[in-house]
């Protein structure tokens, strides 16, 4: 399977090597809790790391389902909702394989699409139209991660860089509602930023 493997992710998390993690929820869910997503919205958060933005849906009343193949980011997502008494759900899967047990209101996305190598791109958008409702909003941050290499046509990741060209070709308006740009630019520690949108599937 081409790009990153669980080995991969379970090595950073054992070594601490974490350079993605917020330390806290992303800064785009506080301003999309103000109004876009009513407590009680069945939500998930794909590749869900340390959990950080699992807690923060969890705290303002959504049923929560975080997702992640490393062991380790189960553990550490599971372990901060236990300190913080919430109560949601982490579980251990693939986001290219496992499904819900019935369509949610919304998927939140901060960087899962872009761990994932380009060539399940197709795959992992597939899920996502398939995880929501029709009507059901994605919640999109896409990754800001121009690399010199890409001039030769090296893809080089993660993080893969999110183009919006691509993400337009991937989530295509036949099945997805696109906001008109521009779009919030959400900065991160790393230096690169992500594009927040939000979409709908039709
Ligand atoms: C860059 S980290 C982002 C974590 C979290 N979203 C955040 O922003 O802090 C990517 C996460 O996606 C998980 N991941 C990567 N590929 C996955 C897959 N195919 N299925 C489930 N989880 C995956 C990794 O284990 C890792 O925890």
């Amino acid at each position: 399977m081409a790009g990153p493997t669980i080995p991969f992710w379970q090595g950073h998390f054992d070594a601490g090597t974490i350079p993605w993690d917020r330390g806290g929820p992303g800064p785009q869910v506080a301003v999309w809790l103000d109004g876009d997503i009513p407590p009680g919205t069945r939500l998930l958060v794909p590749g869900c790391g340390s959990g950080w933005d699992v807690a923060a849906f969890a705290r303002a009343g959504m049923t929560v389902t975080g997702v992640d193949y490393t062991p380790a980011a189960v553990a550490a997502a599971s372990s901060l909702l236990a300190r913080e008494g919430l109560a949601a759900e982490v579980v251990l899967a693939d986001v290219l394989a496992w499904s819900p047990p019935r369509p949610v209101d919304a998927i939140y996305e901060q960087t899962c699409l872009c761990a994932l190598h380009p060539d399940h791109w197709t795959r992992y958008a597939v899920q996502l139209q398939a995880w929501l409702r029709p009507g059901g909003r994605l919640f999109a941050l896409f990754m800001q991660r121009q690399r010199p290499g890409a001039r030769e046509g090296l893809i080089e990741g993660p993080p893969f860089h999110c183009d919006i060209n691509a993400m337009r070709a991937l989530l295509p308006l036949a099945a997805w509602d696109w906001p008109k740009p521009p779009y919030p630019a959400v900065p991160h520690h790393s230096g690169a930023f992500e594009l927040a949108v939000m979409l709908t599937r039709r």
